[in-house]
């Protein structure tokens, strides 16, 4: 069956990326969560979708120019300001830690496109085999050329290629990689499509469905998963749909 991934957590109802946001898709029954990191000054690993701080706390700036201590004096909490507390941005380790105790899948994205953080790769395996969490967690990129280097030092972690628009026969392009599943932009997705990745073996997780009918026809291809900011309403309409 089609399994729930939350986006940055249940980004549609809690603040993006943080640890209220990530205990609650939890909470609601999601197989797994996505999440974004980014470096610090400091080399620290911190879960954060962009470069700067500026759209989703209440400071501004480069995550790489703060040190984590500076850092988590911010709130995350960001569009849902006053809903929640004060939430900080949080260390992968904090995630990786609080998730080791759940039966939760990890989606780790690593954010390496603009800027090309030192080690990022091997600093957040390192994190994974630390915590044992080899077999629960997918990384995945936008820079293709980074999973390439996740699948030469740890091919035991699956690694996942993202991509917005039609690749062809991508099936065949993931091999050079030794990546093992597709990430797509979900409106380049069709049944034929589905069926041929699933053909070749190939994992299918497109990203980001919110609306029911999307998540209808996503369930009907058989998706491996869909990655949406609203697990609890998902998780509702795949029970309804068995
Ligand atoms: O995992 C899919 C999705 O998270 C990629 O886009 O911008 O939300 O990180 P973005
Ligand atoms: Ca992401």
């Amino acid at each position: 069956m089609t399994k729930i991934f939350a986006h940055r957590g249940s980004a549609g109802t809690h603040p993006e990326n943080t640890m209220v946001s990530f205990q609650e898709a939890e909470r609601v029954g999601a197989d797994g969560i996505e999440l974004d990191v980014q470096m610090t000054k400091d080399g620290q690993i911190v879960v954060i979708h962009d470069e700067t701080i500026d759209r989703t706390t209440n400071g501004t700036g480069w995550v790489k120019e703060f040190t984590y201590r500076e850092l988590r004096k911010f709130d995350a909490s960001y569009k849902f300001a006053g809903q929640y507390g004060f939430c900080p941005i949080p260390l992968l380790e904090e995630v990786l830690s609080w998730g080791k105790q759940t039966k939760l899948l990890f989606n780790i994205e690593l954010k390496n496109g603009f800027i090309q953080y030192e080690r990022l790769e091997e600093q957040v395996i390192q994190m994974i085999k630390e915590y044992e969490m080899e077999e629960r967690v997918i990384l995945s990129s936008f820079n293709h050329n980074s999973m390439a280097r996740c699948h030469r030092i740890a091919p035991e972690i699956e690694t996942a290629l993202l991509y917005m628009e039609n690749l062809y026969e991508p099936w065949r392009y993931i091999q050079a990689i030794g990546a093992s599943a597709l990430h797509p932009y979900y409106v380049t997705v069709n049944e034929s499509f589905i069926r041929e990745a699933h053909k070749h073996g190939v994992a299918v997780r497109p990203f980001t469905i919110n609306k029911e009918a999307v998540m209808k026809r996503m369930f009907r291809y058989h998706v491996d998963a869909i990655v949406t900011d609203y697990p609890a309403k998902a998780k509702k309409i795949l029970r309804s749909e068995h």
